[in-house]
């Protein structure tokens, strides 16, 4: 029987959540994403005129379905936690259901179950900044949007999850070397999510059976990444250094996620997998 996956953080098809979508797509998986509400209208629009039809192409040849997009802002647990300039905010005002517990209760409604959780979204409103110059709401923003967003939706989505199924998210090795640039306490944030990974794995796995993983990937140039404003860099740095001296497609880490998602991988539970061409493993640059 195919099992059913919900990717949270699919907006275009240049980050790692649609190479997600796509690996899961092609092991056989039904795909639910969730997309940011402000992002909503221009991924929903461009789906619908065929704008991604050539990202949508698996290697059987057939296209990705996409059975459901749902609206969903991942720093907002329940309506009662809804700002009123949000609540009016013009981008928002067009889309309802969109808190995390909400989305939940609307797959469960649609669908009754899922098999696989994917958290692929990150923001940080001061990333440009170092983090000695970052504010306290700029931190706690980060955090709430990058880390705490993963808690929510595990605790949201575990109540329908089948028993053996699996939730992953995606981190980055500022979490643990320094990586200048990388600021605004997204690095804080990416340290939060990796030990966080490792008491949900505990957590989920005694109450449900699930496993949660997460992969520390290499750099893409997605629309986040260039938001930061140095990925170039950081992906030439890694041609120039890595053990495999070659870019790092999307489609890596959306198999590596189809792995950690399957039987294949059923003793495999609290770990960051490196999807990086190696590069984590280097001491020096040479
Ligand atoms: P992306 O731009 O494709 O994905 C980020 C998504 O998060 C976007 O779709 C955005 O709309 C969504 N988002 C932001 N705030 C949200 C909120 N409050 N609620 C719901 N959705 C929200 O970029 P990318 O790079 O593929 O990011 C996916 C994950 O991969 C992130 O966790 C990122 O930190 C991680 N990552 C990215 C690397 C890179 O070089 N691109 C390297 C290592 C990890």
């Amino acid at each position: 029987k195919g099992k059913r996956a919900f990717i949270a953080g699919v907006a275009d098809d240049n980050g790692y959540g649609w190479a997600i979508a796509k690996s899961l797509a092609a092991a056989g998986a039904q795909i639910l994403v969730g997309t940011w509400v402000p992002a909503l209208n221009i991924f929903e629009s461009s789906l619908r005129r065929g704008k991604f039809d050539e990202s949508r192409v698996l290697p059987d040849g057939s296209l990705m379905e996409i059975t459901k997009v749902y609206p969903l802002d991942a720093v907002f647990d329940n309506p009662e936690d809804v700002p009123e300039d949000i609540k009016t905010n013009k981008r928002y005002a067009g889309s309802s259901k969109w808190t995390v517990q909400e989305v939940a209760e609307s797959v469960k409604e649609d669908f009754g179950t899922i098999d696989i959780l994917v958290h692929s979204l990150a923001n940080g409103p001061e990333v440009t900044k170092p983090l000695l110059e970052t504010s306290r709401n700029g931190y706690l923003a980060a955090l709430s949007a990058s880390s705490y967003s993963y808690v929510s939706l595990l605790k949201h989505f575990l109540p329908i999850m089948n028993p053996g199924g699996s939730s992953i998210s995606l981190t980055y090795i500022a979490s643990e070397k320094i990586i200048p640039g990388y600021g605004g306490g997204m690095s804080s944030a990416k340290a939060a999510l990796e030990s966080d990974t490792r008491v949900l794995a505990f957590e989920a796995g005694r109450k449900r059976k699930i496993r949660v993983n997460t992969i520390s990937a290499g750099p893409l140039r997605s629309r986040a990444a260039k938001a930061i404003g140095f990925i170039d860099m950081m992906i030439d740095y890694s041609i120039a250094n890595a053990p495999l001296q070659k870019e790092l497609s999307a489609d890596e880490v959306g198999n590596s996620a189809a792995f950690l998602a399957s039987p294949l991988a059923s003793a495999i539970t609290g770990t960051v997998l490196y999807v990086d061409n190696g590069l984590n493993a280097m001491g020096v640059g040479v």
